[in-house]
């Protein structure tokens, strides 16, 4: 097991995570059926975003909480989803990554989608 710290590992990090998501039951259908994502534009992003949480090399920016609002609009992103997406991060880190900055990719992340969920719950009342 290696430690996560180069670009090239976040890449293949995000690449095993969201092919888990896009196949997800719980999951899967916002990116493939309500977003209809670009997977090919999306996944480029996602690479940014963690080098720019994890490494601070800037290279996302962007809003990342701005994107969810027109999804939770269309289907609710539910308490019980983001649970979900934490639990398919953690697996997906913990089965390539070991080490600081693996923890660092877990407890961040669950940070962001809980306050996300919050966020996203806040906007539907
Ligand atoms: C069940 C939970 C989640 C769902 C269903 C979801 C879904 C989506 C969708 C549909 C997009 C738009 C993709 C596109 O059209 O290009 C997106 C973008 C994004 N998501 Fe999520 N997401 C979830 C949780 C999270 C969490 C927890 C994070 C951060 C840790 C996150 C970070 C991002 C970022 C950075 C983008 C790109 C925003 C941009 O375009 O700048 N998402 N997500």
């Amino acid at each position: 097991m290696k430690k996560l710290e180069t670009r090239e590992d976040i890449e293949l990090l995000v690449n095993k995570f969201y092919d888990k998501v896009a196949k997800d039951e719980t999951i899967g259908f916002f990116f493939n059926d309500v977003a209809k994502v670009k997977w090919a534009n999306h996944l480029p992003k996602m690479y940014s975003f963690w080098e720019t949480l994890l490494f601070g090399q800037v290279s996302y920016k962007g809003n990342p909480m701005a994107m969810h609002f027109p999804v939770n609009e269309k289907v609710a992103i539910e308490k019980r989803h983001f649970e979900h997406w934490i639990k398919l991060w953690t697996e997906t880190v913990e089965e390539n990554f070991m080490g600081e900055m693996a923890e660092t990719a877990i407890y961040k992340a669950t940070n962001i989608a809980n306050l996300m969920g919050y966020k996203m719950e806040m906007a539907r009342r």
